[in-house]
């Protein structure tokens, strides 16, 4: 009898199965199914190569898994949400009410789902699936709508849940902290929960990064494998749980969203809330292709004027710190102008009228000039910009306040705190956030840049920086039973500010710092055209910090400086032909006083930067190709190329590290050339004005160049002439060469 019950529950399954439809969405290259039938739990069934269902399911490559899983249902298994109502019942049974094809405007089709609780049918959850017409991306989010008489508390509400067919994956993200962000970590996705995650609150990628690639199949290489990547466009805490186990009926899982972590959020009657989208891109050929994906289609759909060319600039701060004056801004803006800069930046130390800010201890939240400073104000400092035919730029850091401080004296009420105790402070001892769900503090950040850009409206680029996590994560403003809402309140605040600021402001640039890169996430690029990536001042290490982030985010926006031979930071010197060449892999600036600068440097400098306004389309806009990675075990060499969407030039930067006796020769394999081409190949700004690497001048089809590769003899030489060189040379470590590829028509 029991046998026959089965056989009749088995039969109805395959009935249902069989009466659900499948809904196919796809990019170029890639499919995501789902099926879904009125009344029954959403089913997701593929994310790969593009392909039909009925392609799928004769591989056998459909899964069955619920879309998205909830507490409730998924008891025994990660779920995505967890959702307590008013009566205190925290279990939900999620089906589908409705599906909504439509086509939106723009390149994207989107796909929503609405799934209704059955227990408490005032809980609609919309999953919502996006994919790109021009580019291999597919986003995902869900909004929770609470359509009763009262609050019901989130207490997981992730964006996305993505179920892989791979019980083989090895995962890479990133980790790190000021000054040595970005560390790139490569490790098997083994048996358990894996988590990844974020609580800092205001600068939430300090430690670690909401973006993560995952090989399939026991390997993540850089061609020929397939890769899954994904990043959230969050600037608040993140959570990401990578779900592995041996259960057949479990696939790997993945899911990723707001961190819920002390954040338990109460949705009022009648409201709702979005959650932060998830992107993720499908690539077959490795993480090389998945990087470009991103890199393509940030600059296209997310960075705020992502396909516009970005100025070389000169920032003050590693150059004087706080010791701000006109005559040293003055001096600093005539000396860049003369190497070929374009825009000058006056860093911290610039405003308080009662207290300067001399140093990290005072004057937050003033942001007026410093008379004794500045005692003619800002203007002069811009007209001597406009005057050495560049552009100008202020850094100020609007969400804090120093205690210290004429706002701090009017409005103490205004910074998160607990009321009944002591703040833990930020920077310099007397730093505080300021609450942004208080109206009146959005009115104030808002003001910060509406006030400067109307006192100075030939201001062309401000830093925004951001130099504190959320240490007292306790609002004044929020009622009691609100303070859980904080983190996310708090970023819903910041990003409502951004948008008031661009709406007024839409092309104004700005910068995004925090602490160096403590802020880099997707969320941030509609609002912001670049990211200061670190503020580590040693090329070297700024290879392994820009490499790491070149795995998700392109080169236009992420700004890289060339600082001075000495770097305090690590203690060591570096030649500055190394430290232009680190930095033109990016979006290039200089941050040092341009007069410490011996002759023979400057004369260099002044090359370095007329070579990167010819390299720099290529480079801001092109297709990166890693070819060695300077995290493979112990190499000497890192190097990368970039490719024009033409492919009819080229760039290609070579970074020798440590130099040894006796080195072996290596051979650069080119990637992404038009194999039919020929190549003209120059060296871009010589070591030697006039002395180029042997290969300058030659004349290569693509195919030879990818297949049989270059070696470069001048980099493996340990013992060239130093002296000749002048002083530029210290020692015959962090040696370089960058080489330009042109096609011959
Ligand atoms: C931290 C940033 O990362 C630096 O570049 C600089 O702007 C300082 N703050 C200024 O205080």
């Amino acid at each position: 009898m029991k046998k026959i019950i089965t056989l009749l529950l088995a039969l109805a399954a395959i009935a249902n199965v069989a009466s659900a439809k499948d809904y196919v969405l796809s990019t170029p290259n890639t499919s995501l199914i789902l099926s879904a039938e009125t009344g029954k739990t959403l089913y997701f069934r593929y994310y790969g190569s593009k392909a039909s269902a009925s392609e799928i399911r004769a591989t056998g490559r459909m899964l069955r898994y619920d879309a998205y899983p909830v507490f409730g249902t998924a008891c025994d298994r990660p779920y995505a949400a967890l959702i307590k109502q008013h009566d205190g019942d925290n279990a939900a049974k999620l089906v589908v009410e409705k599906i909504i094809e439509e086509k939106r405007s723009g390149n994207t089709i989107q796909l929503s789902v609405l799934l209704r609780d059955v227990a408490h049918p005032t809980l609609v959850v919309k999953v919502n699936y996006f994919a790109y017409e021009d580019c291999d991306i597919i986003k995902m989010n869900t909004e929770y709508i609470n359509e009763g008489k009262k609050p019901i508390v989130l207490q997981k509400y992730m964006s996305a849940v993505l179920p892989i067919q791979s019980d083989n994956c090895v995962l890479l993200h990133l980790d790190g902290s000021t000054k040595n962000e970005y560390n790139e970590v490569v490790e098997p996705l083994t048996s358990g929960v894996r988590t990844i995650s974020s609580q800092s609150g205001s600068r939430t990628a300090i430690f670690h990064n909401a973006a993560f690639m995952l090989g399939l199949d026991g390997r993540l290489d850089e061609r020929n494998c397939p890769v899954i990547a994904g990043a959230l466009s969050w600037m608040g805490n993140f959570h990401f749980e990578f779900y592995n186990t041996l259960q057949a009926r479990v696939p790997t899982l993945f899911m990723g969203g707001i961190n819920p972590a002390a954040s338990d959020y109460t949705l009022a009657a009648k409201s709702s809330l979005t959650t932060p989208e998830m992107i993720f891109t499908y690539a077959t050929d490795g993480k090389g292709e998945a990087t470009r994906t991103f890199h393509r289609w940030a600059r296209k759909h997310q960075i705020l004027d992502g396909e516009k060319q970005r100025e070389i600039l000169l920032n003050s701060w590693e150059g004087v710190h706080f010791d701000i004056s006109e005559t040293s801004m003055v001096d600093m803006t005539r000396d860049f102008a003369a190497l070929g800069g374009e825009m000058f930046v006056v860093d911290d130390g610039w405003f308080g009228e009662k207290y300067p800010r001399d140093n990290a201890k005072t004057s937050l939240g003033d942001w007026n000039h410093a008379p004794g400073k500045l005692p003619r104000g800002v203007q002069p400092l811009i007209d001597m910009a406009h005057s050495n035919g560049m552009k100008f730029g202020i850094w100020i850091e609007p969400e804090m306040v120093n205690v210290k401080s004429e706002l701090y004296e009017k409005h103490p009420d205004w910074v998160l705190r607990h009321p009944d105790f002591e703040p833990s402070y930020g920077r310099g001892g007397g730093q505080l956030l300021l609450d942004l769900t208080n109206p009146k503090v959005q009115d104030h950040v808002f003001g910060v840049v509406d006030n400067l850009l109307t006192k100075y409206p030939e201001i062309y680029y401000i830093k925004w920086d951001n130099n504190m996590t959320m240490n007292n994560a306790s609002s004044l403003y929020l009622p009691k039973e609100l303070q859980s809402n904080l983190t996310v309140d708090f970023t819903l605040a910041l990003e409502k500010i951004l948008k008031r600021i661009r709406e007024k402001y839409p092309h104004v640039v700005i910068q995004l710092c925090a602490s160096g890169g403590g802020r880099l996430n997707y969320g941030y690029m509609p609002y912001f055209q670049e990211m200061w990536t670190s503020d580590q001042t040693d090329a070297y290490h700024r290879v392994l910090i820009q490499w790491g982030a070149l795995n998700f985010f392109p080169a236009n926006m992420l700004a890289a400086h060339v600082g001075s031979a000495f770097s305090k930071y690590t203690q060591r010197h570096i030649p500055i032909k190394y430290r232009f060449d680190v930095a033109s892999m990016c979006r290039l600036g200089m941050e040092m006083v341009p007069a410490s600068m011996n002759d023979s440097e400057r004369a260099y400098a002044k090359r370095a930067i007329a070579a990167y306004k010819e390299i720099r389309p290529v480079v801001q806009q092109g297709d990166l190709y890693r070819l060695v990675s300077p995290y493979e075990g112990l190499r000497d060499f890192t190097s990368l190329m970039y490719v024009s969407e033409s492919k009819e030039q080229a760039v290609v930067f070579v970074y020798r590290h440590i130099v040894k006796h006796d080195m072996s020769n290596i051979i650069l394999r080119l990637q992404g050339l038009n194999p039919d081409a020929k190549y003209m190949i120059r060296e871009v700004a010589p070591e030697v004005e006039g002395k180029p690497v042997k290969l300058d001048g030659k004349v290569v089809s693509g195919r030879v160049l990818m297949q049989e590769g270059v070696v470069i003899p001048e980099l493996v030489k340990t013992y060239s002439q130093n002296r000749s060189h002048g002083e530029m040379r210290l020692s015959n470590d962090y040696r370089s060469v960058v080489l330009s590829l042109t096609e011959v028509k």
